[in-house]
């Protein structure tokens, strides 16, 4: 989905310059994914769509699997790593933090989705933190596994460079958003984007399935907790959308639509 920055530029040098390695999590005894978790990554996971039931599960050999609560940080912005995560059960966000502790989340990542990818291909440090936002479930492999792999297996390279580039893309919608629009463009935006990534049609609107906070939805956008509650207060009065302890039910897309075009002021 698409990603965003917060309002003021921001350096992490010094955020980074204090973050310790963190060993790779390692798998509880017994934790193996069921029959219905690979169905699943056969059908979401770009690693695992374009691979025959053999190459599958010898990737399932080579990986593990781990739980975390809600609110976990997986890892962060500036630390070493050598293993990928696949999303099983959950979501997670990435984000980038400020040494203030200031927000910008990039990306929801759903079940399917790989992260933790850069690190292993490119050797250079986390370029995100990854925080889980509800209980997950993850397949994790690592960078001697996964590059022989890859090898083997030119068809899955593809498919991770077809993924790594929607990202991209989605990237330059961020920062095209945040360059030519205005506030109510951008999160009209991100409310559409979410109701087609998360939203289900009642009779009472699009409902998104995902809670998230005026603050969450603040650093999704790029402005402050305040800015999106004035705007969100705006659209509640005018019946455009309902707001309720998390859940969003979007009642007026078309108006929505018609405002995330909206390049004015
Ligand atoms: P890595 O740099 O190893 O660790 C952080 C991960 O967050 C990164 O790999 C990607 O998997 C993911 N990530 C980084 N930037 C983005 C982005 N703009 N959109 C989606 N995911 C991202």
């Amino acid at each position: 989905m698409a990603a965003h920055a917060p309002d003021k530029p921001k350096t992490r040098s010094a955020g980074r310059a204090n973050r310790q390695p963190r060993a790779a999590p390692l798998q509880p005894p017994g934790l193996q994914p069921t029959a219905m978790d690979i169905a699943g990554l056969r059908k979401h996971s770009v690693i695992f769509e374009a691979l025959s039931d053999e190459e599958a599960a010898n990737l399932m050999q080579l990986a593990r699997m781990v739980n975390h609560q809600a609110r976990h940080t997986i890892f962060q912005e500036g630390e070493p790593g050598d293993h990928l995560l696949v999303v099983m059960h959950g979501r997670v966000k990435v984000s980038l933090v400020s040494p203030e502790g200031k927000e910008a989340i990039l990306s929801i990542l759903e079940a399917g989705d790989v992260f933790g990818e850069m690190a292993l291909l490119d050797g250079g440090p986390r370029s995100a933190t990854v925080t889980t936002m509800e209980k997950c479930s993850f397949l994790v492999i690592w960078r001697r596994d996964f590059l022989p792999f890859l090898e083997r297996n030119p068809q899955v390279t593809l498919k991770l460079l077809a993924a790594l580039s929607k990202r991209l893309r989605a990237t330059n919608d961020m920062v095209g958003g945040l360059s030519f629009l205005n506030l109510p463009a951008r999160l009209a935006r991100i409310l559409i984007n979410l109701g087609q990534q998360y939203g289900k049609v009642t009779g009472d609107g699009i409902v998104i399935g995902i809670k998230l906070s005026q603050e969450e939805l603040g650093n999704l956008v790029g402005v402050s907790r305040e800015s999106v509650n004035r705007q969100i207060r705006v659209w509640v009065e005018s019946g455009v959308l309902d707001y309720s302890h998390g859940t969003i039910i979007l009642k007026n897309s078309d108006l929505l639509f018609r405002e995330s075009l909206n390049t004015g002021g």
